[in-house]
């Protein structure tokens, strides 16, 4: 399988060169992230893409990661708040649309997410709302390795900062996880030429038959 082998070519960049990643690369990673499974289907978050300089450096201010600034491309994975009423039936409205449907069809569906999530309490949203979006950050972790773009998933940066710089409240959202894109620096990255570390596969996988 091509992937275990594009696997095994990723790792974690550290550091980055001044190569910029193609639009069209960026475009198939977004694809990607858009086209990935989450949970009843409903894609509790947004991504946004950023490559403006000043905002950048600003959002990687007090954070070790310098790959916030330094890599090509940022992705900040953004969950939702809140699980509304509203979104859920415009995303059933949209199932019946994109399915060919008749309006209501899918009604039985839209009253058990509502029935699910509305009792919920804000903190139940946003942590099943960040599951949604680490399942985004694997698939374009993948996506950029299939890709030969290096990447970085990043959870050290100032959530706050993301949040208040980017508007993430005003939106609903706030800053889950984050994820750098780029080409790696490899005569100034220790990592780009260290051994890749993992347990051995009978020790990770435990088969019952
Ligand atoms: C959710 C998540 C958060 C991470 N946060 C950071 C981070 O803030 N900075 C960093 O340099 N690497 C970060 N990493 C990268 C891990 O350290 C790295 O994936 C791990 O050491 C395995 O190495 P590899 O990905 O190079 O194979 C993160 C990885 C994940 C999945």
């Amino acid at each position: 399988m091509e992937l275990i082998k594009n696997l095994k070519w990723r790792y974690a960049a550290k550091k980055y060169s001044d190569q910029l990643v193609s639009e069209d690369k960026i475009d198939q990673i977004i694809e990607a992230v858009n086209l990935t499974a989450s949970s009843c289907g409903i894609q509790p978050y947004r991504l946004y893409v950023i490559t403006n300089p000043e905002a950048r450096q600003k959002l990687g201010e007090g954070s070790f990661n310098e790959q916030i600034y330094t890599s090509s491309h940022l992705l900040v994975f953004a969950g939702f708040n809140k699980i509304t009423n509203e979104y859920i039936k415009a995303y059933v409205d949209m199932m019946e649309q994109q399915r060919n449907l008749e309006t209501g069809a899918l009604k039985m569906l839209q009253d058990t997410l509502i029935g699910y999530f509305s009792p919920q309490t804000t903190e139940q949203n946003v942590i099943w709302s960040d599951k949604q979006a680490y399942i985004g950050l694997g698939t374009a972790l993948i996506a950029a390795a299939e890709l030969k773009v290096d990447a970085t998933p990043m959870e050290g940066f100032d959530p706050k900062l993301f949040d208040d710089i980017l508007d993430l409240p005003e939106k609903g959202l706030h800053a889950s996880v984050i994820m750098s894109l780029g080409y790696r620096d490899a005569d100034n990255d220790y990592l780009a030429s260290a051994q890749k570390v993992r347990l051995p596969i009978d020790e990770f996988s435990i088969k019952i038959k």
